[in-house]
């Protein structure tokens, strides 16, 4: 069973994912970090990258990357490199063989539309850009800026994909984001 969870950056996908994940004894898979990976491999050639994970941990080429690919730089170079059809086509193949090989809760911008259409949750989890500015310390101009690089080749970053539920976060605590996704893939499994 897959639970899709796409939105933009800053709507906490990331901690709600990983705390679903953990609720349902699915695995996490954090799509974001595998184009982090390829932005710190620079300009090597996506399909020649060993990109895995070992529990929260990523690793490229076997070198442990977890703390590596969250700078600033390496999430604007993500940005840049995720606008390229060929690195898209190269991870999302990855992304799918992972899937295919177990309940996952996956998070990104295009898993409902393009990695798993036929996900059996989608999720499409938002918030205020004032909010999600200031859950990352950035000022609400950078948000914006990122959610319109974000756009296109099929990610849905402004609005949900078709079947997908929306969940504004705006005002809710993390708990409060988590129970609701957790009811809407219990309800699937039933
Ligand atoms: O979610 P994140 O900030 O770790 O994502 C890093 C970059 O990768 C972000 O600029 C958008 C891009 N991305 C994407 O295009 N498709 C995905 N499924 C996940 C991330």
């Amino acid at each position: 069973m897959l639970v899709a969870i796409d939105g933009p950056a800053g709507a906490g996908k990331s901690t709600v994912a990983r705390a679903v994940a953990g609720a349902l004894g699915f695995t996490y898979l954090d799509t974001g970090a595998m184009y982090r990976a390829v932005a710190l491999a620079g300009d090597r050639d996506p399909a020649g990258l060993d990109i895995a994970f070992d529990g929260d941990r990523v690793l490229l080429d076997g070198e442990d990357v977890s703390e590596a690919i969250r700078t600033p730089e390496v999430a604007q170079e993500a940005s840049r490199r995720a606008a390229d059809p060929a690195v898209r086509e190269v991870l999302v193949a990855k992304q799918r063989a992972l899937i295919a090989g177990g309940d996952y809760v996956a998070e990104g911008r295009d898993i409902a539309t393009v990695v798993a259409p036929d996900a059996e949750v989608k999720v499409f989890l938002t918030a205020d850009p004032a909010e999600r500015a200031r859950r990352r310390g950035v000022p609400v101009d950078d948000v914006n800026e990122r959610d319109a690089r974000d756009q296109g080749h099929g990610r849905t970053t402004l609005e949900p994909a078709p079947g997908a539920t929306p969940v504004d976060t705006t005002g809710l605590t993390i708990d409060e984001v988590v129970a609701k996704v957790v009811d809407l893939a219990r309800a699937v499994r039933s």
